[in-house]
Order: structure tokens, then sequence, then C-alpha cells
């Protein structure tokens, strides 16, 4: 038995400890995956069972599973960090577990208790556990990248929530989300693209939201850019998010303003705990429209003095420049970026251990 009803079948092939050191020493961002899965059936007669940990490898799906075809799929994303005595935590798993759930009733899948979907991490990490880096010092952001998702499996082609559903976790290590560490990233602003739309998925952390944002993510890239900021799709006014990262705008009066939750906007885990270290640090945080040119011009009169994004891949990345069609604004000067910054470290320092968790954020794995 491996944790809290998780069986395990042991991988009899495990990676050899010299390769996975060097994989650690080195890891980049979802390249590398660990020994095990974790894995939970769920079928419309049955419900959730056969919670197990198992060798990582393929999975064998039939080509006519829904999935493939209709995208019933969903996804969380969460770091296992490890601490200076060895130990292994999460950061506030609750709350990925109630957006999974909700995710799952937006994609009509099965919702996945907050007990099981925990339970799953810790049976993993249990297994895992050599593969979670020790990061060398306070700048090393290394950690072990849990990605927990669910897929509709049942061999239909009919357009209905199928009837059988499989949820895995499989673990990357990862150093950080974008190549050159925390240097500033430039974001392309799409004209051509919008994210989401009202009553549709844009609150879900669902694999179509991530497909959909590939072509203006292409486009970015075309222009240099690292990342696509997207408007919303009503006004094409509305600031709303990045291609897989939420948008904080600080203000030189000490406002920090991210956009609100609008149904179009995943509710970022990282976002949420911004607001909340924002507050401690006696800034103003607002959770309110912003438009694209109230960014366009604070950027430029100085108003806004930083723009950084944030997310549990990204961590909390400056933002430099806002580039459009006939555009490019400075956001966030070259060695600015100190509000940014200094919640970064706040929120790395929790994460490692190396502050006190105040908010009982942290659960052992
Ligand atoms: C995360 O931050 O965990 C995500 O799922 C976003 C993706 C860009 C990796």
């Amino acid at each position: 038995m491996a944790t809290a009803g998780f069986s395990l079948i042991p991988n009899a092939n495990p990676t050899d400890a010299r390769v996975r050191e060097e994989i650690l020493a080195n890891p980049g961002f979802g390249r590398f995956f660990t020994d095990h899965m974790a894995h939970v059936r769920w079928t419309a007669s049955d419900g959730w069972h056969n919670a197990e940990v198992r060798p990582y490898g393929p999975l064998t799906l039939d080509p006519a599973a829904s999935v493939l075809h209709y995208a019933q799929e969903i996804f969380e994303g969460i770091k296992a960090y490890r601490h200076a005595d060895g130990s292994v935590w999460s950061f506030r798993p609750e709350k990925n577990a109630a957006r999974f759930r909700a995710s799952a009733r937006r994609l009509a899948l099965p919702e996945l208790d907050t007990e099981t979907f925990i339970g799953s991490l810790k049976a993993l990490v249990a297994q895992d556990i050599g593969w979670v880096p020790t990061p060398g010092s306070e700048a090393d952001e290394s950690s072990l990248y849990l990605r927990p998702f669910m897929i509709a499996s049942e061999k239909f082609l009919g357009v209905r929530p199928s009837k059988e559903v499989d949820y895995y976790v499989i673990a990357s290590p990862v150093a950080s989300y974008f190549k050159g560490g925390i240097k500033p990233v430039s974001i392309w602003l799409s004209s051509t693209y919008n994210r989401a739309a009202p009553g549709g998925t844009g609150f879900a952390k669902c694999g179509g939201n991530y497909a959909a944002s590939l072509a203006a993510q292409k486009e970015a890239e075309a222009h240099q850019c690292d990342q696509v900021a997207f408007l919303d799709a009503v006004e094409n006014k509305w600031v709303e998010e990045l291609g897989g990262m939420n948008l904080f705008f600080v203000f030189k009066d000490g406002r920090i303003v991210t956009p609100a939750l609008t149904g179009t906007i995943l509710e970022g885990v990282t976002r949420d705990s911004v607001l909340q270290l924002a507050k401690d640090a006696g800034l103003k945080p607002e959770e309110r429209p912003i438009s694209i040119d109230e960014w366009r011009e604070g950027a430029a009169s100085g108003e806004i003095s930083e723009v950084f994004a944030c997310g549990t891949a990204a961590v909390i990345t400056p933002v430099g420049q806002l580039v459009g069609e006939n555009e490019r604004i400075t956001c966030t000067a070259e060695n600015g970026g100190e509000v940014g910054r200094s919640l970064r470290k706040q929120l790395l320092d929790i994460q490692y251990g190396r502050s006190e968790d105040t908010h009982g954020w942290l659960t052992r794995l």
C-alpha cells in the first residue's frame, strides 16, 4: 500500500540515481518525469475506484476515447518544495483541489474530493521523493512540479459526458518556467485572438483554453515576444490574462491592481496569494477591470511603475515591455520591479520554509 488508500505497483526499472542527479542539476521545465504516476479510475456505475501509484509510462487509450475528439479534459499545476530539513511541502493544495472541482463541473467531468486529490499528491511524492530538488541557494527556485489531470476515456463518438474517466498525477522536476530565469519578459498584445468569452470556459483549467492560446502565442513569438496578453472578447478593451498566467499592475501610489474575476479569467492560486501578501505589506490591492488604455497610459506616464505576471509555474515574473502592431511600451524599468521582486521573495520564502507560514498555506506531502 502507498498512501491513504493508494495501492502501489513499484517501478522495477527506476531511473539510475546518477542520471537522476544529472537531471536534477539542470531540469529545465517539464522535460523530465519521475518514475511513478498516480491514477484513479471513475465509471458512471462505480464512481471513483482503483486508486494506485504505478510506474510512469504511456497510457493505453482507445482511439475513440472522447478526450481525443471533444477535449473533455482538465488539469492542475502545483509544486512540491524541499525545505532545508529535507521535508517536502505543497502550497495551498486545497485551493487547487477546489479549482479542479470547479473545472470538472464546467467540463461535465466527475468531481474528485479534496482528500483524494491531496492523497494522490502525497502518494506519488512518497514514492518519488528523491526527485524533489534540493535548492542550492535562495535564488534557486527548483521544485517538483505536480500535474494532476483528468480525461474522458470512454470509447464513444457521441457528444455527451463520458461515462468513463481517468485521473492521473505525473511529476516533473523543474527550474524556472522562462528560459532566462527572472529577467523581464515581453508581452505581445493580440489584436487577432481572444482567450475566453462570457459563459465559456475561461475560468476552468482545461486543455482547450491552452490549445486555443497557441496560435496567439505563435504570433507573439513571431514578434520576438515571450507571452501573449488577451483582452476581453466583448469590448476588446479590458485586460484579462496571459496565455498561462495572471497579471498585476503596480501603481506608484501603492495601489496594486489585478483584473477582477469575471468568469473569463483563471482564478490563480498565486494571484490570490499575491493579493494577500500585498495587503500584508501595506499596499492597496484592487481587483477591478483595467483597460488596455489604462495600462498603456499608466506605463507611458510612469503612473504604473511595474507590471508582473504570476502563476504556479512562472512564480512572479516582471513584464518588461508591452508590444503591439505599432507600439512598444516599457512597463518595468530595466532595474525596476522592486515590488514584484519583494513579493516574489516573500512568496518563495514561505514556500521553501525560510519564513513563517502565517496564513497556514503549507501542507506536508
Ligand atoms: C501553471 O502555472 O502551473 C500552469 O498550469 C500554467 C502553464 C503555463 C504551465
